[in-house]
């Protein structure tokens, strides 16, 4: 592996700038390419029926010029569609009118639209100064009920974090919104190194069971408190 500063060979849109290498902070379970989900239980029966599948709404979480996070996105809904359980939508936020003023728009109408019908989320984040980008936090603030009683998983990259931080940040906010952030986090350390120019992971088989252990996770939350929710309206 290399340091933080390597900035080669990645599918960024445009180099970007990177920290100086931190380390992992004790008691992650972060490994090699993400935590340590395992397939064994993960709840997902692919080629299966079941329930109607859950809407999950990827969303990606910066906005700047030259972003990785689109990359990071698409290779994780790439895999949420190899499996059963899920419809994908994926929302970009680059361009989209959030004031900062949370004064309603357009955009938000058509956004809390898309957020609404979710059955669950994944939030696909860098870390910025050992959080996460601001234009995503005005992206929750401007919503509430469309946040409520629902699961949310996240997708995270950076420097020798993996973006950890921005994560437990995130955990905080959602708490407060009566989310259910779920356990396991795909985490991508030192991440310009880890993504082929394709996009997809070096370790795409490895990261693929990541992303299988968050999902059924996600399944089994969603198609939980789905079921609640049409039982008993949430009241917060
Ligand atoms: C404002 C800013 C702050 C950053 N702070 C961190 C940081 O705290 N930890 C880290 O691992 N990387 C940090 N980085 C490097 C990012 O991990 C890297 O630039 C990544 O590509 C950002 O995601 P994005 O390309 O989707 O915007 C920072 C980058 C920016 C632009």
């Amino acid at each position: 592996m290399t340091s933080d500063n390597a900035t080669t060979a990645t599918p960024t849109e445009a180099a970007t700038p990177t920290e100086a290498a931190t380390p992992t902070e004790a008691g992650t379970t972060t490994t090699g390419t993400a935590t340590t989900a395992t397939a064994a239980g993960h709840g997902i029966a692919d080629g299966a029926g079941g329930d109607a599948p859950l809407r999950l709404v990827v969303i990606i979480g910066s906005t700047r010029t030259g972003r990785f996070s689109p990359v990071a996105a698409a290779w994780f809904a790439d895999e949420v569609r190899k499996h059963h359980g899920f419809d994908v939508d994926v929302v970009d936020l680059q361009g989209m009118d959030l004031p900062d003023s949370l004064d309603g728009t357009a955009d938000t109408e058509a956004l809390g639209l898309r957020l609404a019908a979710a059955d669950a989320f994944v939030v696909v984040t860098p870390e910025y100064n050992h959080s996460y980008p601001a234009p995503l936090k005005a992206a929750i603030d401007h919503f509430h009920a469309e946040w409520l009683a629902k699961p949310v998983g996240f997708v995270t990259y950076g420097g020798m974090s993996g973006g950890l931080r921005a994560v437990e940040h995130l955990r905080g906010v959602f708490a407060e919104l009566h989310a259910v952030t779920v356990r396991d986090t795909i985490s991508f350390y030192n991440y310009p190194n880890r993504f082929g120019d394709d996009g997809v992971p070096h370790d795409a088989a490895s990261a693929g069971e990541a992303a299988k252990g968050m999902l059924g996770q996600l399944l089994w939350w969603g198609r939980a408190l789905r079921d609640a929710r049409a039982v008993r309206p949430y009241g917060g």
